[in-house]
């Protein structure tokens, strides 16, 4: 089948793109290189001896949009493009919401006009209330994020939920993702930020190369076993693979149907510091700091509806991860740009 993959050259997208290939599909990359560079695309092509179609378009852009489609027999599509920095939604809301949410309707347009009604959907376990219970199952209530970039991605499921109750020949697919982290094994595709990266892993990587002079560990005062935040890191390999499970998947089924996407297991900010000196064999400095607004203690999924309706579990764990995420950080000191 033809897919077609919004926000394609990113860092989920790029991996998603090779495992797709890998297991047979036609990919159409869809992407206005905001925060990604093609090189990433011509590194999945290396990687897997494959051609993508690329189309530099917006997903605000009809005209381009539905060139696209015209052109390219695309079945299914899914939908990763979006700006992500959550600092930087709060300074700048609208063009989150354009970008996010607008971006996202002018694109169901354009699949409702070429009649492709199957679609799976990046969101966040960031949608759901801050909770004692853990893990988080789909059941759990949704919150108020504390942020623009959250709350963009709760009114995406909210229209795609409410498209899909007026229009019952769409398939959507709402993946609420954990922590995604890591890099192909090849160290040829990773995670490549703009800027000081906001996450963790990256911020590990990039002191690791001696890009940044040290991580600054926000709070050890957190009601967890070390004091620091618990979060469910996932391997994007492994993220990957749940996106061919889920479109798999709806072939099967009509509707909204709501995945985590996560391994079920916790790790605290300082076994995450651990876990990178026993990969990379290298000491990391850190310094425990305050809290950063907005974070909860912690964060983990509960897998069980993913393992049972997609048949996909994740495989690779923390020591993978971080093996994978130095090999690329290492190998690409500056990212793409290197
Ligand atoms: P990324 O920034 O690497 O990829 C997003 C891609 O979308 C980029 O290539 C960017 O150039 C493109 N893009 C942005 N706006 C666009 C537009 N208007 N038109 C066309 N292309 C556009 O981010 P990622 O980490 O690969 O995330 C992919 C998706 O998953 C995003 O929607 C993100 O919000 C979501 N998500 C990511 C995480 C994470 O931790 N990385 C967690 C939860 C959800
Ligand atoms: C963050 C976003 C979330 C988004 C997700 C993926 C916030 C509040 N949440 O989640 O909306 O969906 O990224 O993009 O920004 N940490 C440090 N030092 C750092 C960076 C992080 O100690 O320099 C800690 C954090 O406090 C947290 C853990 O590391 O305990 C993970 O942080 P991060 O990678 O930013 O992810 P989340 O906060 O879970």
């Amino acid at each position: 089948m033809t897919v077609l993959l919004t926000g394609g050259a990113g860092f989920i997208g790029s991996h998603t793109a090779l495992v797709l290939l890998e297991a047979g599909h036609e990919v159409v990359i869809y992407d206005n290189l905001s925060n990604a560079s093609r090189e990433s695309i011509r590194r999945v092509e290396r990687l897997t001896g494959l051609s993508i179609v690329f189309v530099e378009g917006d997903i605000r852009d009809t005209k381009t949009l539905a060139d696209t489609f015209a052109t390219h027999n695309i079945e299914a599509v899914i939908h990763f493009a979006g700006l992500k920095a959550v600092g930087e939604s709060v300074s700048l809301p609208m063009a989150y919401y354009d970008n996010n949410v607008g971006g996202t309707v002018t694109l169901c347009q354009a699949m409702a006009a070429a009649d492709v009604k199957t679609l799976v959907f990046s969101s966040s376990a960031t949608v759901y209330a801050e909770s004692r219970d853990m893990p988080l199952a789909e059941s759990a209530p949704t919150g108020r994020p504390t942020n623009p970039y959250g709350t963009s991605k709760l009114m995406i499921e909210w229209l795609l939920t409410d498209l899909q109750r007026a229009e019952p020949d769409w398939s959507i697919a709402l993946l609420r993702y954990f922590n995604p982290v890591g890099a192909h094994f090849s160290g040829q595709i990773g995670e490549d930020p703009a800027g000081a990266p906001n996450n963790l892993l990256p911020y590990i990587t990039q002191v690791g190369v001696g890009r940044l002079p040290r991580l600054s560990v926000y709070g050890g005062d957190y009601p967890t076993r070390d004091g620091t935040g618990v979060r469910d890191y996932i391997h994007v390999m492994d993220l990957a693979r749940g996106h061919l499970a889920a479109l798999d998947a709806l072939k099967a089924r009509q509707g909204v149907q709501t995945w985590n996407l996560g391994t079920g297991h916790g790790y605290s900010v300082l076994e995450m510091i651990e876990a990178f000196e026993r990969a990379s064999g290298r000491p990391l400095p850190y310094d425990i700091v305050a809290r950063r607004p907005g974070d909860v203690a912690e964060c983990w999924a509960n897998v069980e509806k993913a393992e049972r309706e997609l048949g996909w579990r994740a495989s690779h764990g923390l020591d993978e991860i971080m093996r994978d995420a130095w090999r690329w950080q290492s190998d690409n000191p500056q990212g793409y740009r290197g």
